[in-house]
């Protein structure tokens, strides 16, 4: 494997927009292997630590090697990045400079395949990012009803074909459990037919590892968390690789960012008829060609940036 395919998508950008001092606390929220730690952990030390959070134990195993001569200045933390506040009431932070989400999955765990987050290799449907978790893959593959399923299909693969394809998941299954990535690949090729083929594994297996790591959710809660915790002047930079998780960054950014329309009234405060965010990306910064032909994941990614007013 290429050292180039270890560089975290637009790195430099991220350190432009996320940091603004080389103290105080920040926040890696999706520690992953540590590409983008270390970098932050450069540019802050030794004034400055870093929080590292994942929900994956494997990541930190990663990650604390990459990480070790910065061992003074950063904290690991398993756990979803969902608790962020109870995490940082554990660690008696009550406010940091700087939080970066990274979303989704990491090459590594894509590469590996173990978890089952990729229909290129047959393992367990397993999906769960934290294995602490009960849910699985398997789980709702296995006992959703179709019209759950085709729910779940469409909500969170954007998949036209839901409901043919969750019917065919649930006939597969009364004839033997549906237990591996590649016995759900054979049932999404024999429904989708050769030419949607790709299109259509790729909608279903994004669906899945939504609903199993509830990610939308998650994402909407830790937003708000966010804005909370920042300091003012402090920086969110969140790094999407769909629509989905793009179009609720975006939203959100907008909202909090937006003067309220609501006339002022003497029941409600100021604070909450002041916008909370600057927006520093009006548009999403994407990967450069360069950067898109050496690292194939920076295709689909979108950064976005605000600042705590
Ligand atoms: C794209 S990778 C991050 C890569 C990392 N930025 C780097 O440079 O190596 C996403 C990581 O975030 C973790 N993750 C995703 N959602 C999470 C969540 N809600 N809470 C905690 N970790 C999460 C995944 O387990 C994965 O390791």
């Amino acid at each position: 494997m290429s050292d180039a395919y270890h560089t975290p998508a637009l790195l430099q950008e991220t350190l432009e927009y996320l940091l603004t001092a080389k103290e105080g606390v920040y926040i890696d929220g999706t520690l992953g292997g540590g590409g983008h730690a270390e970098a932050v952990l450069e540019n802050i030390t030794p004034g400055g630590t870093l929080i590292g959070i994942d929900a994956d134990e494997d990541a930190h195993s990663e990650a604390h090697k990459r990480l070790a001569r910065f061992e003074n200045h950063v904290v690991f933390v398993h756990d979803n990045v969902v608790n962020l506040k109870t995490i940082l009431s554990a660690h008696s932070v009550s406010s940091v400079r700087g939080i970066l989400l990274d979303l989704g999955v990491s090459s590594h765990q894509l590469d590996q395949g173990e978890k089952g987050f990729s229909y290129r290799m047959n393992n367990l449907l397993d999906m769960r990012m934290d294995n602490r978790q009960a849910l699985t893959a398997g789980m709702v593959v296995n006992t959703d009803d179709d019209a759950h399923l085709a729910k779940v299909l469409w909500k969170y693969g954007e998949e036209p074909h839901s409901r043919r394809l969750a019917r065919a998941i649930v006939r597969r299954r009364t004839e033997r459990p549906i237990e591996t990535t590649g016995d759900l690949a054979a049932v999404i090729e024999d429904t989708a037919g050769a030419k949607y083929r790709i299109k259509t594994l790729s909608r279903v297996f994004q669906a899945l590892r939504i609903e199993v790591n509830n990610e939308l959710e998650n994402l909407k809660h830790v937003l708000a968390d966010a804005v909370d915790l920042l300091a003012p002047a402090g920086r969110i930079v969140i790094l999407s690789y769909h629509s989905l998780e793009d179009r609720i960054v975006k939203n959100f950014f907008a909202e909090r960012s937006a003067v309220s329309k609501r006339s002022a009234h003497p029941l409600i405060p100021d604070t909450l008829l002041t916008p909370q965010l600057r927006l520093l990306t009006r548009k999403p910064v994407t990967a450069s060609e360069e950067e898109q032909r050496q690292n194939p994941r920076s295709r689909s990614a979108k950064l976005r940036a605000a600042e705590k007013v």
